[in-house]
């Protein structure tokens, strides 16, 4: 295990102490978020009662494999708490999410949950958002139109000459779990989170972006030797 594999377990484990029994939990995606369902797979083995939503089809069958016991949102919705990681975290609790390509659920999942506990790594805390290329979701019928519009809407913001890329793996295009692309925008430094997510979810053909503002309740960022608790201000 690397340091760094270390440290998004002791953040997962953390995490743990946000979890009582009865909750109705749902479950993030990413390697952060597998360690935490690693960690919570023996508790609810011993007796923790807890219904899960899974935020992807791969946390889905880790957490069948580790028999967690998964619902459906719908019928568990409002749910107590969601644990997810991160792209990037600032110290506002805005983040970047969608690495994994699991962005729309997991934002769907965390804002239909009373808090959000995101676990990452130091690597993740940054004091401004942007390094890591900002995922967006599109719609496949038109696409290259949407992506000029993405452009022209991160224009008017002051992001000029933004560089959008199609997510691509083994030379074909990564399409999500509700089968649509993904974009990565090089915004390099997002100067206003919540003007950029705004004029993103204006552009048609954009079914999500992976920021994340107001969600997150909790920012749980591991430090070698320490982990530190962030809270919202809000
Ligand atoms: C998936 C995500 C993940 O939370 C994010 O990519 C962090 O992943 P990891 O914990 O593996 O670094 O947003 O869509």
């Amino acid at each position: 295990m690397t340091a760094q594999d270390l440290l998004k377990r002791e953040a997962a484990a953390r995490a743990l102490d946000f979890v009582t029994p009865g909750m109705k939990l749902g479950l993030g995606t990413g390697s952060t978020a597998e360690a935490f369902l690693e960690l919570l797979a023996p508790r609810v083995h011993g007796g923790l009662s807890v219904d899960c939503v899974a935020t992807s089809e791969r946390t889905a069958k880790m957490a069948r494999t580790l028999g967690i016991p998964l619902g459906d949102l719908d019928a568990l919705a409002p749910l107590d708490l969601t644990v997810d990681g991160a792209d990037e975290a600032d110290r506002d609790l805005n983040l970047i999410k969608g690495g994994g390509a699991a962005l729309l659920r997991e934002k769907i999942v965390a804002a239909s949950s009373k808090a959000m506990v995101v676990i990452a790594d130091e690597s993740k805390l940054v004091a401004r958002l942007g390094k890591f290329p900002l995922p967006v979701e599109i719609v496949a019928f038109g696409h290259g139109a949407t992506v000029s519009r993405i452009k022209s809407a991160a224009a008017s913001l002051g992001y000029e000459n933004l560089i959008v890329t199609q997510r691509m793996k083994d030379g074909a295009a990564v399409k999500t779990d509700s089968g649509n692309l993904v974009y990565d925008c090089a915004f390099k430094a997002i100067t206003n989170a919540k003007a950029l997510a705004a004029g993103l979810s204006m552009v048609p053909g954009v079914v999500e972006h992976g920021l994340f503002v107001g969600i997150a309740t909790t920012l749980v960022i591991a430090h070698p030797g320490e982990v530190e608790i962030i809270p919202a201000s809000r």
